[in-house]
């Protein structure tokens, strides 16, 4: 059961438990963070925008070519450091994930 270490757009912080095989998407919008997810994990929405803390970026599956695109028509993208939370299933070596969310689009 990892957890994630969330800070919100206020600059405080959640300490969220998760299920291995749960989306980040999930886990926030679960949690009543404020997290639009308007297309619910289909990776068209891209409201589901994070930042992933600089020290777990490498340590995630990478980004894949449809997340990427994306993510290039968001406003407040950041190259090393933005997802889409909806594109990241948790593993059990996930415990511990840090990130931020994303400004609304
Ligand atoms: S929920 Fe729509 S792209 Fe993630």
């Amino acid at each position: 059961m990892p957890t994630l270490e969330i800070i919100d757009r206020n600059g405080e912080h959640h300490s969220l438990s998760a299920r291995a095989g749960d989306t980040v998407m999930e886990v926030l919008r679960d949690a009543g963070l404020p997290i639009e997810a308007v297309c619910g994990g289909c990776c068209v929405c891209a409201t589901c925008h994070v930042y992933i803390d600089p020290d777990w970026v490498a340590r995630l599956e990478p980004a894949k070519r449809g997340e990427l695109a994306l993510l290039e028509g968001c406003r407040y993208v950041d190259p090393a450091l933005s997802r889409l939370g909806c594109q990241i299933s948790l593993r059990p070596e996930d415990e511990g994930l840090a990130l931020r969310l994303a400004p609304e689009e």
